[in-house]
């Protein structure tokens, strides 16, 4: 009886062993993998709206050469990045401030299922006047958006194809 309990005792042993040397093993690989997880390249607040300022420019070329479906695809572009910001820079104050610009990017969308080049025009006059509201209201007014003169983009045609 009694090496029967000291026999259920050493096997008990061991396996309890066996179970903290598992437990440390995982405990380690979540280290290095909370590790890694910090060390992955996230772009910053300021990529994004490089990528904004990008597609803000090359949606009104498509909407002055009424080319509405470059323009719809612009918009779209615009909208994913807004959504990247909210996902990957939710804990910036900033964030909460985007959705100012979802008003006129609707009433942007609105022209260009309906083909109507005047309400691109104001509407995408609101939609610039809102990213220079949000750059006030995170004391960034000296970061200027205008509706652009002359396309950067000497590689791209704005012109519809049919
Ligand atoms: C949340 C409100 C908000 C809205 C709306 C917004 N911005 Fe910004 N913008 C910011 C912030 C914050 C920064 C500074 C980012 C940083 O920390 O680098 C910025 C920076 C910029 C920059 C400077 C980037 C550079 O490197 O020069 C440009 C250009 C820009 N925004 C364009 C736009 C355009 C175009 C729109 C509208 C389509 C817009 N932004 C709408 C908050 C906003």
């Amino acid at each position: 009886m009694r090496q029967i309990f000291l026999m259920l005792l050493t096997v008990g042993f061991f396996s309890c062993n066996q179970q903290k040397d598992h437990t440390k093993a995982l405990q380690n690989r979540i280290d290095s993998l909370e590790i890694k997880l910090a060390d992955t390249y996230k772009p910053g607040f300021g990529d994004f709206m490089g990528s904004i300022q990008a597609h803000h420019s090359k949606l009104w070329f498509a909407g002055q050469n009424e080319n509405w479906k470059l323009a719809d695809f612009e918009v779209h572009e615009l909208l994913e990045t807004i959504e990247d910001i909210e996902k990957f820079q939710s804990d910036r104050t900033e964030t909460a401030l985007l959705s100012m610009i979802i008003p006129p990017l609707d009433s942007i969308n609105k022209s260009i299922q309906q083909k109507n080049a005047a309400l691109f025009k104001t509407s995408y006059t609101s939609l610039t006047n809102a990213c220079n509201t949000c750059h006030q209201a995170v004391e960034m007014e000296f970061n200027v958006v205008t509706i652009p003169e002359t396309s950067p983009y000497t590689n791209q045609d704005f012109k519809p194809i049919d």
